[in-house]
C-alpha cells in the first residue's frame, strides 16, 4: 500500500479557468490539490488556499514532473496548461504544437509510468472549425481552422491512442466561451493581452481601453454580429469536479461540450454590459476577422446525461455582473493590484 499522500494534479492551475477550478476542488475534493504552472501566463496570487501545493515550472520539464509524481500519489490529472490565443497560433504555429500538443506528452508519460489513468482535458469548441450544424454536438465534424484548435484536437487523438495502449481514461471538456469571475471577486480573469469579449467591453466602459471594436456586422445572424455561447467559469469548474467523479466511478473516455446552449450576439452583449454597469460603451465597427464563424452554440446534452452537469449561470447578465465586480473591486481586474 502506498504511503504517499493522494493528490489531484492540476496543470495550468494558476490560470483563469484553472484557478477557479482549484478553488472548487479544495472545497469539495478529499485529495490534496497540487498545481503545476509556469506562471508565464498565470498568477501565483490566484491560488488562495495555502493547502494547495504550487510547483512553478513547465509541464515539459520531465525531472520536475517526475518529482511531483514521486512525492504524491497522483490519482488524476486535470490539464489546463496551454497557450490559448488563436491569432498567435496562426503567426507561431510551432510554439502552439510544442506547448499544447508535445509538452503534455511529458505528463502522459509520467502518468503511464506511475499507473495514473484518469485525465481531464481542457479541449475547446475550436476543434470543430466552421460549423455545419447548430447547435453543435460532440459528433460535429472536427476540422479546426487554426493551429490552436488543431493543437488541441491532436492531443485528443493522442489520448485516445493511450487509452487503447495502456488504459488511460479521459474526459475531453470542449468549452465554448469561458466568461465571468468568482462572485466574491477574490479571483478573476487577468489575461495579457486580453482577447475575450466581456472583459474587453468592460475595459472600454471603465476607461482602461478607449473603445471596443466589433469585428463584422454583416454576418448571417439576427443582428449581423457574431453569436457565441458564454459559459460561466464556475460552471466550467464544476464540470471538472463532475468529470473527476465520472472517471472515479470507472467512466470511459468521452468528449463533452460545455455551454449554456444560448447564443448571445456581440450587439446584445454591448446592451447587457451597458445595463449592468449603467455606462455607455464606446464602440467602433470594423471588418470581419478571418476565421471567425458567425455563430457557435453548444449542445451540452451529453454532459448532462453522462456527468450530471448543467450550467447554473443561464442568464448572461449574471455572468457580466461577476466580471464587472472583479473589475471594479480591490483588484481592478489585475492581480498586481492585490496585496495578499
Ligand atoms: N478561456 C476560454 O474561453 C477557453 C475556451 C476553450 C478552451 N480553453 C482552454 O482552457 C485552458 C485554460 O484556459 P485559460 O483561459 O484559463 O488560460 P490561461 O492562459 O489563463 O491559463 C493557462 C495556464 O497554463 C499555464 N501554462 C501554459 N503553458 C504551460 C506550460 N508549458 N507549463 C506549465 N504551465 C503552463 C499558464 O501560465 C497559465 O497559468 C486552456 O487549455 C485553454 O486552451 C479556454
Amino acid at each position: 500500500m502506498s504511503l504517499k499522500e493522494k493528490a489531484v494534479l492540476v496543470t495550468g492551475g494558476a490560470g483563469y479557468i484553472g484557478s477557479h477550478t482549484v478553488r472548487q476542488l479544495v472545497e469539495h475534493s478529499a485529495s490534496r490539490v497540487v498545481v503545476l504552472d509556469s506562471l508565464e501566463r498565470g498568477h501565483g496570487a490566484s491560488i488562495l488556499d495555502p493547502s494547495v501545493k504550487l510547483f512553478t515550472g513547465d509541464i515539459a520539464d520531465s525531472d520536475l514532473v517526475e518529482e511531483i509524481f514521486t512525492a504524491f500519489e497522483i490519482e488524476a490529472v486535470i490539464h489546463f496548461a496551454a497557450y490559448t490565443y488563436v491569432g498567435e497560433s496562426v503567426a507561431e504555429p510551432l510554439k502552439y504544437y510544442r506547448n499544447n500538443t508535445a509538452a503534455p506528452l511529458t505528463i502522459l508519460e509520467a502518468m503511464q509510468r506511475h499507473g495514473c489513468k484518469q485525465f481531464i482535458f481542457s479541449s475547446t469548441a475550436a476543434t470543430y472549425g466552421n460549423p455545419v450544424s447548430m447547435p453543435m454536438t460532440e459528433e460535429h465534424p472536427q476540422q479546426p481552422i487554426n493551429p490552436y484548435g488543431a493543437s488541441k484536437l491532436m492531443l485528443e487523438q493522442i489520448i485516445r491512442d493511450c487509452e487503447t495502449a495502456w488504459g488511460l481514461r479521459a474526459v475531453f471538456l470542449r468549452y465554448f466561451n469561458a466568461s465571468g469571475c468568482a462572485p466574491d471577486a477574490a479571483i478573476g480573469e487577468d489575461h495579457d493581452p486580453e482577447t475575450h469579449l466581456i472583459p474587453l467591453i468592460l475595459m472600454a466602459i471603465s476607461g482602461e481601453r478607449e473603445h471596443i471594436t466589433v469585428f463584422g456586422e454583416d454576418y448571417e445572424t439576427p443582428d449581423g454580429t457574431c453569436v457565441r455561447d458564454y459559459i460561466h467559469v464556475l460552471d466550467l469548474a464544476n464540470a471538472h469536479l463532475k468529470a473527476l467523479d465520472y472517471l472515479g466511478k470507472g467512466g470511459s473516455t468521452v468528449a463533452c461540450n460545455l455551454g449554456t446552449g444560448k447564443g448571445v450576439s456581440v450587439r446584445e452583449m454591448l446592451t447587457i454590459a451597458e445595463s449592468v454597469t449603467g455606462t455607455k460603451v464606446p464602440v467602433i465597427y470594423g471588418e470581419r476577422r478571418p476565421g471567425d464563424p458567425g455563430e457557435l452554440v453548444a449542445d451540452s446534452a451529453r454532459a448532462k446525461e453522462l456527468l450530471g452537469w448543467e450550467a447554473e449561470y443561464t442568464d448572461v447578465r449574471d455572468i457580466v455582473a461577476t466580471a464587472w465586480k472583479w473589475m471594479t473591486g480591490p483588484a481592478k481586474g489585475r492581480y498586481a493590484n492585490v496585496k495578499r
